[in-house]
């Protein structure tokens, strides 16, 4: 388990381990990735970042995980691999899985709902994740440590 305090000052719990909190997650976050480069999106109001958000009544993380690619990227999910569960401790308490997926194909669409769509970034996402149009949500240690553990454990990254 780590623990830090985000941009907000929220305490943030982040575990590699499966549901290590008494809640169920209600989150979810997608790192993926496409020929060779990081696949964000464009959130109209925070920036660039990963897709993700709410899981829907009656749907899987890993449901949802495909929705919210699909929605947000245009892209479809590969396997899913899970990455880790953190907790935001922001009243209501937010729990994301994330999970991490080479996208299999991504096509052009109209509508991206609240986002503008994919956004390409090559190389070291680690240190490019500090400029001002990446959302603060990519400047957490959440994304450090999924991205540090995706590099080391995972083959082809
Ligand atoms: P929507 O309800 O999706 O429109 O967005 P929202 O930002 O109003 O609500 P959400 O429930 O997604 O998030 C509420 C607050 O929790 C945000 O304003 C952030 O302060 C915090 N939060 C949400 N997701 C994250 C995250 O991934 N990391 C960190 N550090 N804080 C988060």
């Amino acid at each position: 388990m780590y623990q830090f305090k985000d941009d907000n000052g929220y305490s943030v719990t982040y575990s590699h381990q499966m549901n290590p909190f008494s809640q169920a997650p209600a989150h979810v976050f997608i790192l993926t990735r496409f020929n060779k480069q990081w696949v964000l999106t464009k959130h109209k109001k925070r920036g660039y970042e990963f897709p993700g958000g709410k899981i829907e009544t009656g749907e899987s993380p890993e449901e949802a995980a495909g929705r919210e690619v699909m929605e947000e990227l245009g892209g479809q999910v590969g396997e899913l691999i899970y990455i880790g569960q953190y907790k935001v401790d922001v009243d209501p308490v937010i729990i994301k899985n994330v999970y991490y997926t080479e996208l299999t194909s991504l096509t052009p669409k109209h509508d991206y709902h609240e986002t503008e769509g994919p956004i390409m970034v090559a190389g070291d996402i680690l240190a490019k994740r500090f400029d001002d149009q990446f959302s603060f949500i990519m400047k957490d240690n959440t994304v450090r440590f999924s991205i540090e553990y995706i590099l080391k454990d995972i083959k082809g990254v």
